[in-house]
């Protein structure tokens, strides 16, 4: 099975890496001017707004966005306003515009999948023109750099979510990028890495390791399967609306998150995530029916997923689900979006994007190896 997430390993624990400089905390110290840790990107957002928005204010957001972004919005009284994407994934900039009013106060690019969100450097012109403070939301691929930057970076404030990239309980960084937004930020009390190691770590690092049992033992993991998809609690943080789940949020970053952080190294997870990519784009690249999301790997860039847009997502996801691969539909999108015609283009990709997994935990040549039945 090639899970879509990595898993916690005895060995990634037990690992301790030599010289500290090599570490992902020192990396982001090296790239970022000004940071801070918090348990989930959404909470590191609102934290960022906080303090240089007022409530009563508006937010453009690309509609092709999971639920739960806008919540820390709604919190600080700020309302969101979706603006509608390209099939490239680039803002339609007539819709973005024409949302925009005088109580504008921000717009949200999105790193797409580990890539800089094309449009990007218009987005980042037009904000600077109308005194927008620009947010560079890179939640989905901590160490991706374009053209030498790292994303999260290249807005006035930014996120990033480092459980996308690790096997890690939680964790994010809220980046203060501009001066107007380090000046004015004040962390609250969930920002920061707990002291102790909590129950959830445990709960975290054992389901990891049962996982890893199970992963070994193709009939318990059936049985174990079947138990919990009767009590219908496969996988509680997915569970809830979109409040539920920002609430359940609101927790200062784990200390086992940070352990793995500091002993995590940057260029390694960044080269079997580039091998992983250009693996799947080699097995799946050449099939009529899907159509990959980049068909170019940039330098610097660390990818999240390889996504490809299906002609028959379920019937893709069947056959990936028969090969033992982890692949899955995104995002979930918001209910505004999903009723309103005006987003059809981001409802029709959140049908037919696929994104499949090239974390560094899979073992090299796993992918190849399924070249003969998926290659068409
Ligand atoms: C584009 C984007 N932005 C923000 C977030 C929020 O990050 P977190 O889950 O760390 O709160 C997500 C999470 O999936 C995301 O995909």
């Amino acid at each position: 099975m090639i899970d879509d997430v990595p898993s916690l390993t005895v060995e990634a624990l037990s690992r301790r890496r030599h010289g500290r400089a090599a570490g992902l905390d020192s990396f982001f110290d090296r790239h970022a001017r000004a940071f801070a840790y918090y348990g989930s990107g959404k909470v590191a957002l609102r934290d960022g707004l906080a303090g240089v928005l007022e409530p009563g204010g508006n937010v453009l957001l690309p509609a092709y966005l999971p639920d739960g972004v806008v919540e820390p919005l709604y919190e600080l009284g700020l309302e969101p306003r979706y603006y509608a994407v390209q099939p490239t994934l680039a803002p339609d900039f007539a819709d973005l515009e024409r949302r925009a009013d005088d109580d504008t106060g921000a717009v949200v690019s999105v790193d797409y999948f580990g890539f800089p969100q094309p449009g990007l450097e218009e987005v980042a012109a037009i904000a600077a023109d109308r005194g927008w403070y620009h947010v560079d939301d890179n939640a989905h691929a901590p160490i991706s750099r374009f053209e030498g930057r790292l994303l999260g970076t290249l807005g006035d404030l930014g996120i990033t979510s480092l459980w996308k990239l690790l096997p890690v309980p939680n964790g994010a960084i809220l980046y203060l990028t501009g001066d107007d937004v380090h000046a004015g930020y004040e962390p609250s009390d969930l920002a920061g890495v707990r002291d102790g190691i909590g129950p959830a770590d445990c709960r975290f690092v054992l389901k990891s390791f049962v996982g890893d049992v199970l992963e070994s033992n193709a009939m318990l993991r059936r049985s174990v399967e079947a138990i919990l998809s009767e009590r219908g609690d496969g996988d509680a943080p997915a569970v809830g609306g979109p409040k539920a789940r920002y609430e359940r949020s609101k927790v200062r970053m784990s200390k086992l998150s940070m352990r793995i952080v500091e002993d995590s190294d940057p260029e390694k997870i960044r080269t079997a995530r580039r091998a992983n990519y250009r693996a799947w784009l080699d097995v799946l690249g050449e099939r009529a029916d899907l159509e990959p999301v980049y068909d170019s790997l940039p330098r610097g860039i660390c990818p999240q997923a390889f996504p490809v847009r299906a002609a028959r997502p379920d019937a893709f996801l069947t056959e990936l689900e028969t090969a033992g691969v982890g692949g899955h539909t995104w995002p979930r999108l918001s209910d505004e979006v999903l009723e309103d015609p005006e987003y059809e283009t981001a409802t029709r990709l959140s049908r037919e994007i696929v994104t499949l997994p090239v974390h560094q935990e899979i073992e090299p040549g796993r992918i190849a190896a399924l070249g003969d039945r998926l290659r068409r």
